[in-house]
């Protein structure tokens, strides 16, 4: 099983938690980032930091969430062999690990329910990437950076 990183801003608390809760509960090895209260913080800070442990643990994945997960996802991008998915529905969860073999699932605490945001995270950590032409495709990414 991956080793799971999840981190929020000030807004995600809550969900960051939950989803903890519920993957530990089946089994993961999960790592909370981020902060811990609702004190307001940068969503960029904590979005680099997630990524930075994503990209240097070989085989871990991200969830990271802000009030949108926007913020959040574009902090992630810039670093290094991050492909941060930013989903707020079921079929995006699927195709994010399926086609861009992402390694950062984000979402927004403000826009979507926690119960949503635990099965999207439940699709995107059980589906495969599919490689082939996807692969190429994600490789022009990785040459690029
Ligand atoms: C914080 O107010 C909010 O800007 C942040 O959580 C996020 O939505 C940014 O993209």
């Amino acid at each position: 099983m991956e080793k799971i990183y999840i981190s929020s801003d000030h807004t995600g608390v809550e969900m960051k938690l939950a989803i903890a809760d519920h993957l530990k509960t089946k089994g993961y090895e999960v790592i909370i980032m981020g902060n811990s209260d609702a004190t307001a913080c940068s969503y960029a800070n904590n979005g680099i930091e997630l990524a930075e442990a994503v990209v240097s643990n070989k085989g871990s994945l991200g969830i990271a969430i802000c009030g949108t997960g926007v913020g959040i996802s574009i902090a992630a991008n810039k670093v290094k062999g991050a492909r941060a998915g930013l989903v707020y529905e079921t079929q995006t969860a699927e195709l994010i690990r399926q086609h861009n073999n992402a390694n950062i699932l984000a979402t927004g605490a403000r826009l979507i329910a926690v119960d949503k945001a635990i099965k999207l995270v439940d699709i995107f950590l059980s589906t495969p990437f599919e490689g082939g032409r996807h692969q190429e495709r994600v490789e022009v990414i990785d040459n690029y950076e």
